[in-house]
């Protein structure tokens, strides 16, 4: 990116802790910005200088493949210089505050900081704490935004335009983060959202947001062009939500004969990973010609690097 394109590429937000307060404007701003980066990775050199002198801490208190790994990757092709932090091996075992380590951490002159925590509006707080800039990589079951953001561009990549297009998401809404973020940021580019689940695991009051509420998979899958598929996180449960996943799966899963049966013409999987196989999907969907689970995963480093590109970018203008 030219100097001209980065003065221009300004969000409205310093930080991303959400979509909720993201713009349409800023949403498309970040959707272009990463199909540009998504060429980049096409080439036999996949990195540029951009981010050149930036340094970016990866704090992760919860366990990640994709996005931790993805945002390590953007930060690599865009030249940051990182740093990985692992709860389990750090001093806050021995006590150590959220404010203290941020902190610490901060005063060895770091621009960024890319945070996944189990508790919601962990990321704000550091925003209201620290001079860096903050990214979500998902906090509790708040938003996951950088998730929402690589959906929308798998989603664009099959079904053009966001007007009017119908996206339900399946499963357990109730403990997603993946939810909500994909609420703000589709609702706000047009697209018709929806949410499927059994009633325990639909949070109350979610219609509020303007959502469709399906308690039944079939009706589901006949009313959208997209469904994305969360996975039960049984890990957050607190309480018995069904009787068993093998019932889950007979009344919710997403099979090969119920998209056969009900699925209209064009219809696109999807599911933020990681997947319960034969719980929440079966695996001749989740790896069939409906799917497009890891083109999600894929997109998941060029969005990492137009976010990182334009909440950074401007500190590498300011220094030269
Ligand atoms: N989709 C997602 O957030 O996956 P990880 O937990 O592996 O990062």
């Amino acid at each position: 990116m030219n100097e001209t394109r980065r003065d221009e590429a300004r969000l409205s937000q310093e930080h991303l802790l959400g979509l909720e307060h993201y713009t349409a404007e800023d949403l498309e701003l970040i959707l272009q910005t990463a199909t540009h980066f998504r060429a980049v990775l096409e080439r036999p050199i996949k990195k540029v200088p951009t981010l050149r002198g930036i340094t970016v801490v990866n704090l992760f208190f919860e366990n990640s493949t994709r996005t931790r790994i993805s945002f390590e990757m953007a930060e690599k092709r865009l030249s940051c210089d990182t740093v990985n932090f692992s709860a389990g091996s750090s001093s806050t075992q021995k006590g150590e505050t959220l404010r203290d380590t941020a902190a610490n951490i901060e005063a060895m002159k770091i621009d960024a900081v890319v945070m996944r925590h189990s508790c919601p509006g962990a990321p704000g707080f550091l925003a209201r704490n620290l001079d860096s800039v903050i990214l979500n990589a998902g906090d509790g079951a708040h938003e996951h935004p950088t998730q929402a953001l690589l959906d929308m561009l798998s989603i664009r990549d099959r079904h053009p335009d966001f007007q009017g297009l119908r996206v339900t998401l399946c499963g357990d809404i109730l403990h997603s983060r993946v939810a909500l973020s994909n609420i703000y940021g589709l609702q706000r580019m047009g697209a018709v959202v929806g949410v499927c689940g059994p009633p325990t695991l639909i949070p109350r009051g979610i219609a509020e947001l303007g959502v469709r509420v399906y308690h039944r998979i079939e009706e589901a899958i006949e009313e959208s062009d997209v469904l994305n598929v969360l996975r039960i996180q049984l890990e957050r449960h607190t309480a018995h939500h069904f009787p068993g996943l093998r019932e889950y799966h007979e009344r919710f899963g997403l099979t090969r004969a119920r998209l056969e049966q009900h699925a209209p013409e064009g219809m696109t999987v999807m599911h933020p990973g990681p997947i319960n196989r034969g719980v929440e999907i079966s695996s001749d969907v989740a790896d069939s010609e409906y799917s497009i689970i890891l083109d999600q995963v894929t997109n998941g480093v060029a969005v990492r690097m137009a976010v990182l590109y334009l909440l950074l970018g401007a500190k590498t203008v300011e220094a030269s």
